[in-house]
């Protein structure tokens, strides 16, 4: 899984880095954070309506198509070895980040499944097959780390990276986005080396076929449980969280109850669907065409072309579920997002300046004003409705 809401720099102390004598990675990488959630309201969701589609999904995490995949093979052997220094370690920011992303899919799937096991077996087992596959692709990440003398202590990262609260609706939406785009840019980045053999720089692509397959089907997971509508709870709760203390009383439950209610107005799901497709996307873009721009040249990929392929895609896959999706057909859809891309190289080549702090923050701020102008009016550009919007898909 993928959750690329928002980006956070750790730092090199959140990293172990056993270094054989080669170069050590950059001390920065741009990583997901880790994410928490209501275990309790996860637990007593009624998911009775859509059953069936869960257990079928669950039948298939049981068949583990891919227990036999993540094996390397001979060609990874002096496959490190082979790459200029520049690549390397562009390819090597490429495989932390990656690999604390599939970590990051892993501890929620696993505490999820752990703590929601006695009231709602069913979905403890989808988590807990999902967790079984996120931790075999970040260990098969971490092998390829070693290959470079690097290995990500994933130990200390679960203990001391920050974890981000969010409500299982956004847990929902935000993972099922992830794990659709995770799909797409595996497809997208494996299909292009097989055509343009020349550009695998380093074997791990080869096994991007039968890995898409995983997170599509995790994908599927979360289509399957946005449609079972878990708007009806078995239980509501009668305690309410406010700055880490816990109070009881039964009027709480009026409280959930109406909060139950205002979260599943049409209204709500169509603003909702737009500000997680749209923090996505814009999250993926501006970081693929700034910093991680020539980890793509690197593969003979352009980046802008492949985002907005990849973008495209999830944009329709997300049609199945959400209720509206985005008009990425828009001519001023990558217009506004290239103008963010333009603004934050500006904004970096100010932090990177000699200038002193105070005259620098003022020349930054007209930029943060025109990023958040531009956020803004695409949030608010008419958006798709999926009912309108590949029929044939639906
Ligand atoms: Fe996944
Ligand atoms: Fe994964």
């Amino acid at each position: 899984m993928k959750l690329m809401m928002a980006q956070s720099t750790i730092d090199s102390k959140n990293k172990k880095l056993i270094n054989n004598g080669k170069a050590p990675a950059k001390e920065t990488i741009l990583s997901p954070r880790f994410y928490t959630t209501d275990f309790e309201a996860m637990e007593n969701m009624d998911l009775s309506i859509n059953e069936d589609e869960l257990e079928a999904i669950c039948e298939e995490f049981r068949k583990d198509y891919n227990r036999h995949h993540f094996v390397r093979n001979s060609e990874f052997e002096g496959a490190a070895e082979k790459l200029d220094p520049d690549t390397r370690e562009i390819f090597v920011d490429f495989l932390e980040g990656s690999c604390t992303s599939e970590f990051s899919g892993f501890l929620l799937y696993k505490e999820l499944s752990k703590r929601i096991k006695a009231k709602n077996p069913l979905l403890a087992e989808c988590f807990a097959h999902m967790a079984r596959d996120e931790a075999r692709h970040a260990g098969f990440l971490n092998k390829s780390m070693s290959d470079f003398g690097l290995q990500l202590d994933l130990g200390f990262l679960t203990a001391n990276k920050d974890y981000t609260y969010f409500p299982p609706r956004s847990i929902f939406y935000a993972t099922y986005l992830s794990e659709k785009i995770g799909y797409w840019r595996y497809i997208a980045i494996y299909r292009h080396l097989e055509k343009n053999p020349d550009s695998k720089i380093f074997p791990l692509f080869n096994y991007f076929k039968n890995w898409c397959q995983d997170e599509n089907r995790h994908g599927d997971f979360f289509d399957a449980l946005m449609k079972a509508q878990p708007r009806t709870v078995k239980s509501l709760s009668q305690k309410i969280t406010i700055g880490g203390s816990t109070f009881t009383h039964p009027l709480f439950d009026y409280f959930h109850r109406f909060r139950y209610f205002l979260n599943n107005l049409p209204l709500t799901s169509k603003l909702w669907s737009r500000f997680f497709l749209l923090a996505v996307f814009a999250t993926m873009y501006a970081r693929d065409l700034g910093v991680k721009k020539d980890f793509y040249n690197s593969l003979g990929l352009d980046a802008r072309d492949y985002d907005q392929y990849v973008i495209n895609k999830t944009n329709e896959t997300s049609a199945r579920v959400f209720p509206v999706v985005l008009n990425v057909h828009n001519k001023s859809f990558y217009g506004r997002l290239d103008k963010i891309v333009e603004n934050n190289e500006i904004l970096s080549n100010i932090a990177k300046s000699s200038e002193n702090k105070v005259y620098k923050t003022f020349k930054k701020l007209p930029k943060y004003l025109s990023n958040g102008y531009q956020l803004l009016r695409l949030y608010l550009l008419k958006p798709l409705d999926s009912k309108d919007f590949q029929p044939a898909i639906r």
